[in-house]
């Protein structure tokens, strides 16, 4: 049992703003943050936080923003031997800005990310227990997620395979996934339309189970989950809370999933955790900072 994530460690450098600057504009923040982020470590921290023996498999640089992502990661709940530190390589950098709607958008300067190698598949495979999650993003190079994923299945773990960012994917990244949890924006870049509401959500959930993916997760962004297996499907709405933060809340939602099917929970109850971590995620500032705990995302669901 036991969580194991492999991807993106970045340290985060996130601007508070009225609103998203407009091309040639000059706006002044009202402030700013660094944190730890990454939506590797982000959904490594939130599986940590919920209660999950969790390792995390990356790479950092051998520089200041290393230095200090290393030391905050220290305090997390999260098994930290798994990250390189590459001497050839600076480390992942992503510079944030949060608008008063909690809207975000987000650069990142990949660095060690995307020098990702055999050797994180070898960390990978030495982590994998059989009823392991193996959870898996798009900020390191897709062929060693992808071979970290055969690793997986070989050791009759679960692969949960979070599309994001956005990038069309080969057949054989359908096949290797069990779970595929995109958003509406990386449903549209995977299936050729943006889902707005169930029924659509059900049509791409659809093309994904014919891809070869065992259950695909629609997320809805303020609609809510659409979720769809060979034998079960359904909807879960959103949890209301008030948002001030959007980043990392779809990290948080692949760390609470993660979680309860490594406890052997059922889907539909899954996905509920799944929304209760996205959507605490949503009222901290930051990344890694606002996973939920294991005693906060209990009470949302009790209510
Ligand atoms: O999903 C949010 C994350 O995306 C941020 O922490 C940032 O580092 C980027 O990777």
């Amino acid at each position: 049992m036991g969580v194991v994530v492999l991807g993106s460690i970045n340290m985060d450098l996130t601007t508070y703003v009225p609103r998203l600057p407009a091309p040639g504009e000059t706006l002044f923040g009202s402030s700013f943050i660094t944190v730890p982020g990454g939506k590797g470590f982000n959904q490594a921290v939130a599986a940590g936080r919920l209660g999950a023996p969790t390792q995390f498999i990356g790479r950092i640089g051998d520089d200041t923003f290393g230095k200090g992502v290393l030391a905050l990661v220290a305090n997390e709940p999260v098994d930290i031997s798994g990250i390189l530190v590459d001497p050839d390589s600076g480390t992942g950098l992503a510079v944030i800005s949060v608008d008063e709607a909690a809207e975000n958008a987000i650069i990142v300067i990949s660095g060690a990310n995307m020098a990702h190698d055999g050797r994180e598949v070898t960390r990978t495979r030495q982590a994998l227990q059989p009823a392991s999650v193996l959870l898996l993003q798009m900020e390191s190079p897709l062929e060693i997620s992808l071979a970290a994923a055969k690793a997986a299945r070989d050791r009759s773990a679960t692969v949960i395979f979070d599309p994001a960012p956005a990038q069309a994917l080969p057949p054989e990244a359908y096949q290797l996934a069990h779970v595929m949890t995109p958003n509406e924006l990386e449903t549209e870049v995977l299936v050729g339309f943006r889902p707005t509401g169930q029924a659509e959500a059900a049509k791409a959930a659809e093309i994904l189970l014919e891809r070869g993916v065992d259950t695909a997760v629609i997320k809805l962004g303020a609609q809510g989950v659409y979720y769809q297996s060979s034998s079960d499907s359904g909807f879960v709405p959103p949890f209301r809370v008030n948002a001030i933060d959007t980043v990392a809340a779809g990290d948080a939602f692949n760390g609470g999933l993660a979680v309860a099917l490594a406890e052997g929970r059922p889907l539909a109850e899954a996905i509920r955790w799944g929304a209760a971590a996205g959507a605490l995620a949503t009222t901290k500032p930051g990344a890694s900072s606002a996973m939920p705990t294991r005693a906060e995302l209990e009470a949302l669901l009790a209510i």
